[in-house]
């Protein structure tokens, strides 16, 4: 077992609220960590850091855990980059160009589906992702919603569920039966894969018997809940998801006082997504109005192709920051501590000694710049469970 010293951190932001300056991100000053078989082994000042075998110099860098990514659809063929400059146009987003990546998804290999999410996946590593949730959806029949289950459970166990995500062609005559399918069939071929159950639950989705359907037979099969809600308009969502308890309610971009109150009184976390408004165009989520009320956010990529193709946590924390009025620190917390609460996860999100040894190392002497420097290549190496794996 090697414990390799990372040493000369100018800045160690730990989001562990226990740790450093007692604030919520938790910052130690002039640092250093131990990581041991994967692990955090040991958080403190430099200088009174143990011995090691290998020894790295931050030389004065900022120090922040790896992202947690709690939201995206990564196992898809094509690319819909028509439909995005279509809307920059003008033309609104419907969710209708699902069809299309469930087309080109179907029609495609295995070894391209598992290609193309790995290569997603490096993107993600390379700018400091360190956990990822991937969703299915774009197969909507049995055999390839378990088929995207299974490519995603190569890489992840933060695998979830999304037959509901919208009624396919060949069900546009007979809704129920579609949901059925889902709550049935399709759930007992993908529940053994997934440890989560989604719905889109939104116009042009599916409405609120439908979602509660789905729900409750996800849980019942001893998957957890999360929800797309209240992206297109306002709805049943956000009530929906705090009612069953789940995870998380992402998108949240029509959201009623009522809303905010059952969210801030709730385990829910709301998960907003700035990469799929600035993508859809679509109004930003209200972070503020959010984080005011107390209740807890994470910012996720939303990766896809139609509405957010997306693979970096750094750019949606810039948005974040300039169109959602977070402040940087709550914007890192979000895509980090936030994630991990949003994937109901304890050891990803925070550097604390047990957690995984999940680390990205800027270069730049404060995290600040992730925001302030919108696009520049500051992730310099990224660690995940130990493993040099970017940067
Ligand atoms: O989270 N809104 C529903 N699902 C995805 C979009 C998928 C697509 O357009 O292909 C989302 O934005």
């Amino acid at each position: 077992m090697t414990a390799t010293l990372l040493t000369g951190i100018g800045e160690l932001v730990t989001c562990d609220p226990h740790a450093g300056d007692g604030s919520p991100l938790g910052i130690v000053r002039e640092a250093a960590v131990v990581i041991e078989d994967g692990r955090i082994a040991w958080v403190g000042a430099g200088a009174h850091a143990p011995a090691a075998d290998e020894r790295i110099d931050a030389e004065g860098r900022s120090v922040v855990p790896g992202f947690v990514d709690s939201h995206t659809h990564l196992v898809f063929a094509g690319e819909r980059s028509a439909e995005f400059a279509a809307r920059m146009v003008g033309e609104p987003y419907t969710g209708g160009g699902i069809m299309t990546t469930v087309a080109a998804t179907r029609a495609a290999s295995t070894e391209f589906l598992r290609a193309n999410a790995l290569r997603l996946l490096r993107e993600m590593a390379s700018s400091g992702t360190t956990t990822v949730e991937i969703k299915s959806g774009y197969g909507l029949n049995v055999s390839d919603e378990r088929r995207l289950l299974q490519v995603a459970r190569e890489s992840s166990t933060e695998t979830t569920f999304l037959g509901a995500h919208v009624v396919p062609a060949e069900y546009a005559h007979d809704r129920a039966e579609y949901v059925a399918l889902v709550a049935g069939e399709m759930l007992d071929a993908c529940a053994p894969l997934a440890r989560w159950v989604d719905v889109f639950c939104d116009r042009g989705a599916f409405d609120e018997d439908e979602t509660r359907t789905v729900l409750s037979a996800g849980v019942a099969a001893g998957l957890g809940a999360r929800l797309h809600g209240n992206q297109l308009e306002h709805g049943p969502g956000i009530q929906l998801a705090v009612e069953f308890a789940a995870a998380s309610v992402d998108h949240c971009n029509f959201v009623s006082d009522e809303d905010v109150v059952a969210l801030a009184g709730s385990t829910t976390v709301a998960t907003l997504l700035p990469g799929a408004d600035f993508s859809t165009p679509a109004p930003y989520a209200d972070a503020r109005r959010l984080l005011d009320a107390g209740a807890t956010v994470a910012l996720a990529t939303n990766c896809n192709p139609g509405s957010s193709y997306v693979t970096s946590i750094p750019f949606c924390i810039a948005l974040a920051v300039r169109e959602m009025h977070m402040t940087p620190a709550e914007a890192l917390r979000a895509a980090t501590a936030g994630g991990a609460r949003a994937l109901r996860r304890e050891d990803v999100g925070q550097i604390a000694v047990g957690c995984s040894a999940d680390l990205v190392l800027l270069d730049a002497p404060s995290f600040v710049h992730l925001a302030y420097r919108p696009a520049a290549p500051i992730v310099s190496a990224v660690w995940q469970a130990g493993e040099r794996v970017g940067g």
